[in-house]
């Protein structure tokens, strides 16, 4: 029997299987994201932090106007601590502080803290420059908001580490905004996400099932 030999152009075979890693690999990342609320300290490179502040920067925005301003606190999460804990101490009584409290005792011993800041001005650019109206823009701002929130986590994920969101503006969102340095009039705290190696287990949840949140090819 003759056999026929088929060339196998090795290049695609290559990129194929390159792209399914890369497609495995991500699917790891997402379901390794958790919230974490109890942090233990540990390694925290200057390449980790460099990946992080990446990992914001490709992050896609409406009209590419990025409406967030990402502060990652490395050096002085200390004092940070110290301001936010100062900040619940002002507008926090009884049980509610003491709540508040712990949870920041189960952040403190992290390696960062990433402070995600709304930029106003973005916000009145996409009204007066691009012609949006206040609730698209506000929209626009949002939507850009929750996917910087998570590049961020999944980049704090793939590098072995855990955050949470914490939504703390009523409490220290000004107060912050001056610790780092950013006008408080112009930028409003979006979110708080302490970064840290994980020191819990993270809690027992029920995912949507797909028919739930997702289809394909629905209606046929
Ligand atoms: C928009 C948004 C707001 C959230 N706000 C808080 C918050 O203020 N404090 C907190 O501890 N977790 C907060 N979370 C975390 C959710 O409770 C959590 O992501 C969800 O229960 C799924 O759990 P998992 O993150 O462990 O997968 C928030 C999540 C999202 C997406």
């Amino acid at each position: 029997m003759t056999r026929v030999a088929f060339p196998v152009d090795t290049s695609v075979v290559f990129e194929a299987e390159r792209a399914g890693r890369a497609a495995v690999a991500l699917q790891a990342v997402l379901a390794e994201r958790r919230s974490i609320r109890r942090l233990r300290s540990g390694v925290f490179t200057p390449e980790m932090r460099q990946r992080l502040l990446e990992a914001v920067r490709l992050t896609p925005a409406a009209y590419n106007l990025p409406p967030w301003r990402v502060v990652l606190v490395h050096e002085r999460r200390e004092a940070l601590w110290a301001e936010v804990e100062e900040g619940f101490r002002e507008a926090l009584h009884g049980e509610q502080l003491e709540r508040y409290l712990d949870r920041l005792r189960g952040f403190a011993p992290g390696v960062a803290v990433a402070l995600v800041f709304a930029d106003n001005g973005v916000e009145r650019e996409l009204r007066e420059g691009k012609g949006a109206s206040a609730e698209v823009a506000a929209s626009f701002v949002q939507q850009a908001l929750g996917m910087v929130q998570f590049a961020l986590w999944l980049a704090v994920t793939a590098e072995g580490l855990a955050t949470s969101l914490q939504h703390w503006d009523h409490l220290v969102g000004p107060r912050l905004a001056r610790f780092v340095g950013l006008p408080e009039t112009e930028f409003r705290l979006a979110a708080t996400m302490p970064i840290g190696y994980a020191d819990e287990e993270p809690r027992g949840i029920d995912r949507a099932v797909a028919e739930q949140v997702c289809a394909v090819d629905p209606g046929e």
